[in-house]
């Protein structure tokens, strides 16, 4: 698979709303991939983007455990959501935009489900994109992947998109660029395109009183959330909706689903959802957690598995009830 990186030269920028011609394809805006882009390092036996790193981008792995995390998540989100992908009811796309495409499961499965429909996935890092030799994936004409920092204002032409996804983004998108990050997500719709989002509240709940903060569920939560505050907004998932309100976004809904991280739920399909949860639970709470607690908190290795066995315990024992609140919203641009 070839990847692009997406052009930030300033007539580009300049010309987000007029300057630039109308016909000019997003192909144009695009060049070679730089290497930079493809060197990591290794950080506790996992691999990190160093362009990332560096700059502060994404504190998280983008190794094959990575992706495969990813993919058993977006089987967990397939479940949450009845497979469904695009959450407003009439909203047919030509043309979708996937912000921090991840392992590519959601823009994957849009473009099989839509073939009339371009996807393109944007993300930092090239590396978790499954490859050629990958058995499960044919790269449908109709889906690219290109490289961009989403933190930077959006290359796209305005009124481009029929819809945007912006899915478990909160790790990746500087705190104080929110307000910012839908105002460009709107620009690029058309008008009555739609924006969907998606964010895990990473501070895990129960609703029987039993969960103290002694446990080393909420600890992890608490030190997750102090180690990268100076530079993400990881309770983004509360004020989803409060942002698009502000960007002037119609027809805004939004909902809290919790998520049961093992099977403790009495209702069926509570159930299953907590018992595929519980399957990536370990993996969730180490690949979110790792670098920012070993690296910004300076936790050593040990300390850290240690509070990931207590939490996995903790998460797995059914009186406790826990479950993390997903938030999800909706928004389309006014006609
Ligand atoms: C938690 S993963 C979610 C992936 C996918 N959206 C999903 O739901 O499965 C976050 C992804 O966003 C990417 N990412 C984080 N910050 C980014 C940024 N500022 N610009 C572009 N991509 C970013 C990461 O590289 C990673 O692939």
């Amino acid at each position: 698979m070839t990847y692009t990186a997406r052009c930030h030269d300033p007539c580009v920028l300049s010309g987000e709303t007029n300057l630039l011609p109308s016909t000019r394809s997003p192909d144009s805006q695009t060049e070679n991939l730089d290497e930079t882009y493809r060197h990591t390092i290794t950080v506790h036996g996992r691999e990190y983007q160093q362009y990332s790193i560096d700059n502060e981008i994404s504190f998280q792995p983008v190794d094959r455990d990575e992706a495969n995390r990813l993919k058993l998540q977006n089987k967990v989100f397939n479940k949450i959501f009845d497979n469904r992908l695009i959450f407003p009811r009439n909203c047919e796309p030509q043309r979708v935009l996937d912000c921090g495409h991840g392992a590519g499961s959601w823009a994957i499965q849009v473009a099989e489900e839509f073939p009339e429909c371009e996807v393109i996935g944007v993300d930092i890092s090239p590396h978790m994109i499954p490859d050629g030799d990958d058995d499960d994936f044919d790269v449908g004409e109709n889906l690219e992947f290109q490289v961009d920092d989403l933190n930077r204002p959006f290359t796209f032409p305005p009124r481009y998109f029929d819809l945007v996804n912006s899915r478990m983004m909160a790790t990746g998108i500087d705190g104080s660029r929110w307000s910012s990050y839908i105002q460009d997500i709107k620009r690029v719709l058309k008008p009555g395109g739609w924006v969907q989002l998606v964010e895990i509240y990473f501070n895990v709940q129960s609703d029987n009183g039993s969960l103290t903060e002694k446990h080393a569920l909420r600890q992890w939560s608490t030190k997750l959330m102090s180690s990268v505050e100076d530079v993400k907004d990881l309770r983004v998932g509360t004020r989803l909706r409060d942002l698009l309100l502000a960007a002037g976004l119609k027809e805004v809904e939004s909902t809290m689903i919790p998520v049961p991280l093992c099977e403790w739920s009495s209702e069926p399909r509570m159930r299953d959802i907590g018992k595929a949860s519980r399957k990536i639970t370990r993996h969730l709470l180490t690949a979110v957690a790792l670098y920012p607690l070993t690296q910004r908190l300076h936790m050593s290795h040990d300390e850290f598995q240690q509070l990931i066995d207590q939490a996995q315990k903790e998460a797995e024992n059914p009186s406790l009830k826990t479950y993390f609140p997903l938030y999800v919203a909706i928004g389309r641009k006014p006609s």
